[in-house]
Order: C-alpha cells, then sequence, then structure tokens
C-alpha cells in the first residue's frame, strides 16, 4: 500500500516474526457506543499486529467496566486510581487461560485503555505481565481549532479545515470518527471547533446543529464540542443595542443561546473566548471588566455544566508598554473574581508563541484561578508544515519551569494540573494542526506534535523523549536502529530551529503578518508595538530587549527569586539572554565569544542542524516506505534553504548595526 500517512500511529502493520506477540481471543464486551468501539479497535490492532485470533486460543483479553461485566466485577480490582477517565491494565488467569485484563470505573477508561495495550505491541514491549494504572492529570484536554466557517485554517498549513460545514449537518464524513479515534488513542477530551477570532454566526441555529452533529460523532469517543463564541453576538445576531456583561438583557440573550444549545448538544462543553485583543470585541468596550465578561457567560453555561474558558492573549497595540507585560497586567488584579466553571487559558509565553519563550509569569501568579495552558501545535512561527520541528522539548521546558511561586518545586506542570493551589478544574489545550492534508498535519513529522501534546495533556511530566520514541515506533519503525538516531534528530531540532531563526533569547524576528521567514528589518507603520526592531533593539550600542528594572521591568511579573535570576547577568540562561537584557556587542558569553559572534555562531549552527538531519534521515530509507521518506527528504531540503535565508538575513542585518566583521570562517553570499 502507498504510505500517506493518514494512519497516523494508528497503523497497526504485523510485528516482525519472533517478537513475541501471540494472537489473542477476546471475551465478549457489552454492548454500549463506547465499548463497541473499544471491542473493534482492540479486534482491528490485533488482527493487524499479531493475526486473528484461532478458535479456542489459549489467550484472552477481558475489557470493561465492573457495570457492564459481571467478570470484571468478580475480579474486585483496585479501580479507585483509575478515577473518571483512568484505567487499569492486569495479568490474570481465567477460566484456566491466561488472560488480560482492561478495566475502567467508565467505558471512556476502557476505550483509553485498549489504545494503552495497543500500544504496548506497538512499541514492541512486553504484554505478559502487566499491572498498569494510569488516570489524567489534567480534567480538559483539548484542541483548538481556529477553523473559519468559509474552511480556512487561521495559521492552518494542513489544508483546509476537515469540518465540511456544507455538508453538515446532513452528511458525516467519514473523517470525523477518524478524527475522534485519533484523539482518543491520546485521551484528548475536548474540541473547540471553530477559530478564536469567532464569527457570530456559528451560535446561530444551522450552526448550533452542525456542531450537534459532529457531537454526535465525537459522543462515543469521550470527546466533547466546545465553541469560541464572539462577545458582540448579542449586537449581530441577539438585535441587541449592546453587548455589556451587565445589562439584562445581554445576559438573558446569553443564557437563552445557552439553553438553545444545550437542547441540541446536552453534553456541550461551553465556550472559549478571545475578548479585548487584537482588536476583538469584549467587555472593556464598555467598561466592564474581564471578570464580568467571563462570569456573565459562565452562569449561561454553568447550570448545564459548561466551562468558560477565557483567554489570558490580551494585549492592544495601542498601549505603548511591553506587550510582554500586558496580559499579567490586565488578569492578575482580578485573580479571585472569576466563577469556578471559568479557565484562564494562558499562553505558554507573554509575547506569541515563539520558537523560545520564557514561561508566562501569570502561571504561579493566579492561585485563586483556574489556569489553563494553550500551546501552539500548528507552527505559525516555526516553519509551518515543511520545517522539521518537534514540539515536545518546547511544551516540556515550559511545564517543567519552576514558577517558585510557592517555593522551589513550583513547577508549571503543578500549576496547570491543579496540585499547587488544589484547582479542580484543570486544562491543557493545543492550536490544532489538523486539515485535509492526507497526513493530516501537513507533514509526517508534525503529527508527533499533535502525539506529544496529547500525551503531555494526560501527564504533564511525561518524557518528550519518551514519547518521541513511542511516536517514532508506532509511526514509522520499531527497528533500534531507526528509533535511536529518529528521537535525537527530533529532540534536537526545535533548538536548530531557535539556533537559525532566534537565538539567544532573540524573538518576534519574522516576517510580517504572514510569519513566514526572516523579517527583522521590519519597521513599525502604523504599531508601534509590532515592530521586529522593536522586539530585537538593535543599534550600535548592541541587541537585546531590556526587561530588567531599567527597561521594562517585566521581571517584576515573576516570583521574586525567578525575576532577580532573570534580571541577573549570572543567573539567567544564556538561552533566555536578549529576552531580558540589552547587551553590547561585545559581551562575553559563557562561551568566552563576544556576542555578536555567538550569535552569528548560532545562526551557522542552525544551518548545520539542518544539514545534520538531512544526513541522518537520508540514512534511514533502509527502515522507511518510499513514499513518506521522499516527502520528509523534500521537506528538509526546503528547510535547510530556508535556514540559511533566516542565517543570512539575520546576520547581515544586525551586522549593520554591530560593525563588526564575522568570525573566522563564517561568510555571507556576495
Ligand atoms: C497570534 C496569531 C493570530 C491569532 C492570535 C491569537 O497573534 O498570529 O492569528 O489570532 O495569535 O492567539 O488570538
Amino acid at each position: 500500500w502507498a504510505e500517506d500517512g493518514h494512519d497516523l500511529w494508528l497503523r497497526y502493520r504485523p510485528v516482525e516474526a519472533g517478537a513475541g506477540y501471540v494472537p489473542t481471543a477476546i471475551a465478549p464486551v457489552a454492548d454500549t457506543p463506547t465499548l463497541r468501539i473499544a471491542r473493534a479497535e482492540l479486534e482491528r490492532g490485533l488482527r493487524g499486529l499479531v493475526g486473528a485470533a484461532p478458535a479456542g486460543a489459549d489467550r484472552v483479553i477481558l475489557i470493561g467496566t465492573p457495570a457492564s461485566s459481571p467478570a470484571i466485577a468478580g475480579l474486585d480490582l483496585p479501580l479507585k486510581a483509575a478515577g473518571e477517565e483512568g484505567y487499569l491494565i492486569r495479568s490474570a488467569t481465567f477460566d484456566g487461560r491466561s488472560a488480560t485484563v482492561i478495566a475502567a470505573n467508565r467505558d471512556i477508561g476502557v476505550l483509553y485503555g485498549v489504545f494503552r495495550y495497543l500500544s504496548l505491541i506497538q512499541t514492541r514491549q512486553p504484554v505478559d505481565n502487566l499491572a498498569i494504572v494510569s488516570a489524567p492529570k489534567i480534567k480538559l484536554r483539548m484542541l483548538n481549532h481556529w477553523d473559519n466557517l468559509d474552511r480556512t485554517v487561521e495559521r492552518g498549513y494542513a489544508g483546509q479545515s476537515i469540518w465540511d460545514w456544507w455538508k453538515l449537518p446532513d452528511y458525516a464524513d467519514p473523517r470525523y470518527a477518524d478524527y475522534a479515534r485519533a484523539n482518543a488513542s491520546l485521551g484528548i477530551n475536548g474540541t473547540v471547533l471553530n477559530n478564536v477570532n469567532a464569527k457570530a454566526l456559528s451560535l446561530t441555529g444551522p450552526w448550533i446543529a452542525k456542531a450537534g452533529a459532529l457531537a454526535t460523532v465525537f459522543r462515543p469517543y469521550g470527546i466533547r464540542v466546545y465553541l469560541s463564541a464572539r462577545f458582540s453576538a448579542p449586537i449581530e445576531i441577539g438585535g441587541l443595542k449592546t453587548a455589556d456583561p451587565r445589562d439584562p438583557a445581554v445576559r438573558a440573550f446569553w443564557k437563552a443561546k445557552a439553553d438553545e444549545i444545550y437542547k441540541v448538544i446536552p453534553d456541550f462543553g461551553g465556550f472559549l473566548v478571545k475578548a479585548n485583543s487584537e482588536g476583538q470585541p469584549g467587555p472593556q468596550d464598555y467598561g466592564a471588566t474581564h471578570a464580568d465578561g467571563a462570569n456573565m457567560l459562565a452562569d449561561a453555561v454553568g447550570p448545564h455544566g459548561g466551562v468558560v474558558i477565557w483567554r489570558a492573549f490580551v494585549y492592544s497595540h495601542e498601549q505603548p508598554d511591553d506587550r510582554a507585560k500586558q496580559g499579567y497586567a490586565e488578569f492578575k488584579p482580578f485573580d479571585g473574581q472569576f466563577r469556578d466553571n471559568v479557565v484562564i487559558q494562558v499562553k505558554n509565553g507573554a509575547i506569541d508563541f515563539q520558537p523560545r519563550e520564557p514561561f508566562h509569569p501569570l502561571f504561579g501568579a493566579m492561585p485563586k484561578s483556574n489556569l489553563g495552558m494553550e500551546f501552539q501545535i500548528t507552527k505559525e512561527y516555526l516553519g509551518f508544515a515543511t520545517h522539521l520541528a518537534y514540539l515536545g522539548p518546547l511544551y516540556e521546558e515550559t511545564l517543567r519551569a519552576d514558577t517558585q511561586a510557592r517555593g522551589k518545586g513550583s513547577t508549571v506542570a503543578r500549576v496547570i494540573d491543579g496540585d499547587l493551589d488544589g484547582r479542580k478544574l484543570t486544562a491543557m489545550a493545543g492550536v490544532a494542526n489538523i486539515g485535509t492534508d492526507r497526513s493530516w498535519s501537513g507533514s509526517h513529522f508534525d503529527q508527533a506534535n499533535w502525539y506529544v501534546f496529547g500525551r503531555l495533556a494526560w501527564d504533564p511530566d511525561a518524557s518528550s523523549r519518551d514519547i518521541a520514541a513511542d511516536w517514532a515506533k508506532m509511526t514509522f519503525s520499531p527497528d533500534p536502529r531507526f528509533v535511536g538516531p529518529v528521537v535525537d534528530l527530533m529532540m534536537g531540532s526545535r533548538e536548530t530551529v531557535v539556533d537559525y531563526m532566534t537565538p539567544l533569547g532573540l524573538h518576534h524576528q519574522m516576517g510580517r503578518s504572514h510569519h513566514y521567514g526572516p523579517g527583522p528589518w521590519v519597521a513599525g507603520g502604523e504599531r508601534a508595538d509590532w515592530t521586529s526592531v522593536y522586539y530585537a533593539m538593535a543599534g550600535p550600542d548592541g541587541i537585546g530587549f531590556d526587561r530588567t528594572a531599567r527597561g521594562s521591568n517585566a521581571v517584576a511579573q515573576y516570583a521574586p527569586a525567578v525575576g532577580a535570576c532573570f534580571a541577573d547577568l549570572r543567573c539567567v540562561d544564556e538561552k533566555d539572554l536578549l529576552w531580558f537584557h540589552h547587551l553590547p556587542w561585545d559581551y562575553r558569553l559563557k562561551s568566552g565569544q563576544t556576542l555578536w559572534e555567538g550569535l552569528v555562531t548560532r545562526y551557522s549552527r542552525g544551518v548545520a542542524g539542518v544539514d545534520a538531519m538531512g544526513k541522518t534521515w537520508g540514512d534511514m530509507a533502509p527502515y522507511v516506505d518510499a513514499e513518506r521518506h521522499a516527502q520528509v527528504t523534500a521537506f528538509l531540503k526546503i528547510q535547510r534553504r530556508e535556514a540559511q535565508w533566516w542565517r543570512d538575513a539575520s546576520v547581515s542585518w544586525f551586522q549593520t548595526f554591530s560593525q563588526r566583521p564575522l568570525p573566522a570562517g563564517e561568510a555571507l553570499p556576495p
């Protein structure tokens, strides 16, 4: 068969002869929508991996819940640890046969357990002596689709939106179930269907029906549907003159709207809202606050069990202060004022999904609010679909960063899994990279970013390297001669992108509006805050954004020990150097090089890194089908060319300020 990647990590190709796995029978399973899917998945997986079980196979798998299976109830399993969505996998003996039990408290946990069990075979781990218990550490594990109603996708590089709105609600494309299945394999349990830059139209009856049809497909896979809500909808579709959250008619509009949605989608998840940011409407248009706005919507969906996810990506280009400080400044004062069913969704960093950002200062700063994480899976600032950048290390770096909000060990992961401040409603969202492209994500390696996002949302303490290894085995080949080099390649790939795009803490150096390719020379135009000249602050005296007390003092938004470290040249990690400091071109780096030399060296190292990836990938040809190998090879060529472009453009531009020669061995095109 031709390999176009549509099967993702769920390929279930036969294991090698002698791998030690045997055909296994499946004991009868209760007939519920989710258990039917679980059983079919197990059947499909086992048949593909190890072949159909002969009648009377001496191995059997039992799946189910105590409520649906007397056999499982009879085993008296310690299911408490599995919680609402987790599962237990145990080796046991049943009716004199060796058995594997996949049990959970609810059907969805069984489905998750089945995927886990199959992944053990896919990654060639033993399945004879299992004692696994796993439960998600985060409650809402969500994708955010920035999909427009005309099927374009904002910042999407994988074709059109997979939601075929024209044919919904009447026709459910089979891809919807494929999508739900892939997400369920990771434990993702929510999806926001439409762009945060929302149209009010999406909240009208016909569109609610379309969302309802998707919800029907997703429901047995444990996935709830959410919608982005445009704050001014009461005016646009409600015939009101205002959207002021304190106005009784506005409150009544949203209450009625929520009631209408829940009639069609009884398990509707709730609203995601981008308000008063980048020109979107919001409560501040009426002198009301983010808390007023979020709470009003929370009151509308609350009685139905819904939540409001209110984004903290809020800034105004009319605000002259450092953009990195604006989200914190807008939200921190309202800590403790949001309803229990509100989540404040915070981007990993304070600017915008850059190749590298220090963690957002709001993490740890709002102990009396539910704070959720927003990562970007789609690579808006990391080379779109063609550049190979595995984002696991980026996510991990943020999750493991120590906010020190309650002393050492107060990691971002502890904030968002609710552990640090005893929060129950926890969330992690990823801006999806999914589209109509046959590979789903625009490139084969971009599937890994969807995968690692889902795995980390289940367990934010998991290792991105281990996850890369699982993905590489499941997606391509479990051969160690493949897995070793490819996991190393993946783990280094994001740093390589940082090197050729924005080394040493530089940020926001991309071409304007499309965000592709270098644009460090972009001049202010009408937006004084949004210029790359502004973010690099390059001049004859040096380069970097001073966020110490001498500059914007953004460091003061962090816990004192963290801010002090960022502000201190002896303490700050060089990877964040120019994020926090403006330094002379001759500043000495730890390596002994000057800042200018170190910058150039890193840009060049990035280009060399892509060469090395190309070389490694070339050596992998024996382990990968020709189709997928060729696409990755072609994309790496694009990346190589564009890494050079980034390096040459950036070095040339900054040299106009540094007025220094290139270090020995470095050159620019004539
Ligand atoms: C970035 C991105 C926009 C998006 C915005 C957001 O600025 O470029 O396309 O709308 O983030 O997250 O709201």
